[in-house]
This record gives C-alpha cells, sequence and structure tokens, in this order.
C-alpha cells in the first residue's frame, strides 16, 4: 500500500515565526514521518490559532522542578517511575479510569521507596498522551482502504474512509481532555491522596501464588504503618505529606498540538511546551534533518528519546548535541527500548559513547516495546517474564558499565484488563480475551503492575545497594 507525503499541511502564525532561526513552527518547514496531511488547511490553521491562544496546561515553574529532579536522578540520587496507557483516548477521560491509574502509580512508587529507600520522580504518560506512530499508513476493512488509526489527537478509531482522516477539531478536543483529566488528577494528589493509599486500597490476594508473598505482606504492613504513624503525630491528617507530585508527559508527535502549545514566559529565557512538563522522542521520528527534532532542539521541557533498533548510536550522538547542546543535567532522558534479546549486545556501546560525549543523561528502561508479539488468535500481547527479563539484563549491563540505570518506562493501567500474559496469576493466551480494552499497545493490569514496581525495587537493590 502507498505511503503518507513527507510534507505537513504549511501554516503561517506570524507571531510564533521570529527571525531566521529556530522558533516553535519552523519545524513545518522540514519533512516530517508519522502525520498524515490535513484534508483542510485553513482549518487546521483556526484550530491551531485557537489551541494557541488557551491557557496554558501547566506552569513553566514545574518544569524547572521536573528537571531539578531528572539531574538528582542522573546523579544516581533518585528513581524515576514513568508510566500509564500506550494511547489515551477520549472517551476514557472518566473518574475510575483516572483514580486508578493515580493509585497504581502512587502504589508502585511507595513499593520502590519503601524497598529502594530512594526518592521515586513519578511521570505519567497521561493528559496528552493521544497520537500513536504506526507501522503500516493505511489498511484494508472489509475491502476498503482507509488510513490508519493514528491516536484520537488525529483521526477516529471507527473503521470508516471519512473517521479517519485527520480533523484538526481533534487538537481542540484533545486540549480539553487533558485539562480535564489534569484537573482531576491534581485534586486527587492535592486531597485524596489519604484515601488512595488507605490499608483497604492494596489488593493483594493475587500475590499469593507469589514466591514473594511473605516479603510484599511484611512490605505493605510496613508501609501502611509508617501512615498510621504520620496519621497519630499530625493533627492534620497528612499535614506534612499529604501532597504528591505527579507529572505529565506524552509523545510529541503530532507537533502542530505541541507547537500552538509552545509560549514564551515571563521573565525567563527560551520557548516552554506547556501542555505537558516531559515529552518524548518516539523511535520513529528521529530523522537528524526532520520535523521532530527541529522541533526539541528548541523548548526549556525534558526530552525523552527512545533508544531502540536500528541502533544507530552516531545518530543518538547528534541528536544529544542538537537537542542539549549545553550538556544540561535533567533536560535528557534516553529510554532504551531494545527487545529482551538485544540489551546484551546492544546497550554496553551506547552507555560508553554517551559517557564519552560528557552527556549527562537520565538512563530508563522501556521494557514494553521490544517485546511486543501477536498470538495465533492475533492478539498483540507481550509476556510479564520477558519484560522482566529486559528490565534485569538492563540492569546487569549498567552495572557492569558502571553506569545508573536510573528509571522505568512502562505501558500499564490500574484497571485490571487481560492483554499482558504471565506474572503472578499466570493469566494465559486464552485469557487475554476477557477484557482486552486498548486500541494500541498490550499494558500491565494492577496486579501486574504492583508486582512490578516489587520486582524492579529488587532488581535495583541487587545492582546498587
Ligand atoms: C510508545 O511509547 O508508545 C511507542 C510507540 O514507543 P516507541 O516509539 O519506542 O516504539
Ligand atoms: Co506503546
Amino acid at each position: 500500500m502507498s505511503t503518507i507525503a513527507k510534507r505537513a499541511n504549511k501554516i503561517e502564525v506570524p507571531d510564533l515565526m521570529e527571525g531566521h532561526g529556530w522558533h516553535p513552527l519552523s519545524w513545518n518547514d522540514k519533512e516530517i514521518e508519522q502525520l498524515p496531511e490535513y484534508p483542510d488547511t485553513a482549518e487546521l490553521q483556526a484550530a491551531f490559532e485557537e489551541l494557541k491562544s488557551l491557557p496554558p496546561l501547566i506552569t513553566s515553574w514545574e518544569i524547572e522542578a521536573l528537571k531539578e529532579k531528572l539531574a538528582r536522578v542522573s546523579k544516581g540520587e533518585a528513581f524515576l517511575l514513568q508510566g500509564g496507557d500506550c494511547a489515551e483516548t477520549f472517551d476514557a477521560c472518566r473518574s475510575p479510569k483516572l483514580v486508578n491509574l493515580l493509585k497504581v502509580i502512587l502504589q508502585m512508587s511507595f513499593i520502590m521507596i519503601h524497598e529502594m529507600g530512594t526518592e521515586v520522580v513519578r511521570v505519567g504518560r497521561i493528559a496528552g498522551q493521544y497520537a500513536k506512530p504506526r507501522s503500516k499508513d493505511f489498511e484494508e476493512v472489509n475491502g476498503e482502504k482507509m488510513l490508519n488509526y493514528r491516536g484520537d489527537l488525529i483521526n477516529s478509531f471507527k473503521p470508516d474512509v471519512e473517521a479517519r482522516k485527520p480533523d484538526p477539531r481533534r487538537l481542540l478536543e484533545a486540549y480539553q481532555k487533558s485539562a480535564l483529566s489534569l484537573n482531576f488528577l491534581r485534586a486527587l494528589s492535592d486531597e485524596g491522596f489519604a484515601d488512595l493509599q488507605h490499608p483497604e486500597q492494596w489488593e493483594l490476594d493475587f500475590m499469593h501464588n507469589n514466591e514473594f508473598y511473605k516479603d510484599y505482606e511484611s512490605m505493605v504492613a510496613s508501609i501502611n504503618n509508617a501512615i498510621k504513624f504520620m496519621e497519630t503525630i499530625t493533627p492534620n491528617r497528612f499535614n506534612t505529606i499529604h501532597k504528591v507530585d505527579l507529572y505529565t508527559s506524552h509523545e510529541a508527535l503530532n507537533l502542530f498540538y505541541d507547537s500552538a502549545q509552545t509560549r514564551r514566559v515571563p521573565r525567563k529565557q527560551g520557548w516552554w511546551n506547556l501542555s505537558s512538563h516531559m515529552v518524548w522522542l518516539g523511535n520513529r521520528t528521529q530523522q537528524l534533518d526532520g520535523a521532530h527534532v527541529e522541533y526539541l532542539k528548541g523548548i526549556q521541557n525534558p526530552v525523552g528519546i527512545k533508544v531502540g533498533p536500528p541502533f544507530d548510536l552516531d545518530n543518538l550522538l547528534s541528536m544529544l548535541d542538537a537537542i542539549n547542546p549545553s550538556h544540561e543535567a535533567g533536560k535528557i532522558v534516553l529510554i532504551t527500548r531494545m527487545g529482551h534479546g538485544q540489551v546484551e549486545k546492544n546497550l554496553p556501546s551506547f552507555i560508553r559513547a554517551v559517557k564519552q560525549n560528557g552527556h549527562p543523561v537520565v538512563w530508563s528502561c522501556d521494557p514494553m516495546h521490544g517485546n511486543t508479539y501477536s498470538t495465533g488468535n492475533n492478539i498483540k500481547t507481550r509476556k510479564f517474564e520477558e519484560i522482566l527479563d529486559e528490565i534485569r539484563m538492563t540492569f546487569d549491563v549498567h552495572r557492569s558499565e558502571a553506569s545508573y540505570l536510573g528509571g522505568v518506562h512502562l505501558e500499564l493501567t490500574g484497571d485490571n484488563v487481560t492483554e499482558c500474559v504471565g506474572g503472578a496469576n499466570g493469566l494465559n493466551e486464552d485469557g487475554l480475551s476477557h477484557n482486552y480494552e486498548t486500541y494500541c499497545d498490550p499494558r500491565l493490569n494492577y496486579e501486574q503492575s504492583l508486582e512490578m514496581a516489587f520486582l524492579v525495587a529488587k532488581e535495583w537493590n541487587r545492582s546498587y545497594r
């Protein structure tokens, strides 16, 4: 099947387009991967201008705070937990989903803090993770050829030629859904924190089958004792710890969305993407002269870069020089996603070269995207044990290179879905169809996520304690 054009619609927004160097729309002159053309440029321009005029979702000082925390991670003083859906959907902007996701990320972080005795920086794939790269531009449904679904930010999941055309109104809906999600998450992490980690909120029964059950049970008891202790000594419940930080992130893929929210801030240098605290560059949009790298060169936010096949080390080093020429600490998170069979062969040379070039990066491991496969029934899944294997091997390689693996990047949900096989509950391929919800990649469910947090902490202790 044919491929889509490598040029995005050309828009003109004079007050963003300062000078001849970098500006929030300078990417618009470059070739772009993974973004189909909008049918109507005037409509796109109108949506862009509307989005550009709306208030920011986050602030520059939050971005600075995250960067400082990531700088601590890069020095081995903290650990990064980044996780959430592969693709958020507009329909899933609902209370239970958001509560469950916040709950699972918080509980995972408590497990890590307790087991590792180190600060944990929480970053959700949330409040903007609506655009997806796809390996095929088109698909055929009932004999009709149509664009592939690329996430709710771009087109509809509905298999219909019209619904699959990119629709610029989705830029505004994504902004609205992100704002609603963020508003609720901020309220929950300010005041609902006590409820979210109360003893009865820990659902542990599944761990009975696990060899670590005793450790796990005593860990939760100890976390709960610590919480009760805080309750007893502080007159206002959780006076000192009632607020938890959760930062947001998404893939900077649809650059119309990101650049419309890239702003100047009073009394500060540079341009800030105020749609999200952190954004990342996917594995398929890393062309040095391409639009995505161009955009990321100019923003102040921390930037994640996926590191995977085809393992082009020179390209990675050039991207680091381009995106972080001043070697600022806390700016870059390198997220390796090699596949469990590729880590030992490819990771050591990357670690050595980055070190030799003096780039102060955070190393994180995405053990999901290199380990996806389809079952005989054509269901996309991942094996818990292979995910864990990639994490183990990544820790091993970092340890033997005297390097610090400072984070994990996971696709997960707080719901009881059946998308990945394995784990303590022993979900097998036959069980996948029970509650398979994802529109994109398979996620760890609540139980698998807690178990993974516990096992990541074990690996970290094995390497760095
Ligand atoms: C993702 O994180 O959902 C993703 C598509 O990852 P990658 O770019 O590493 O394939
Ligand atoms: Co994914």
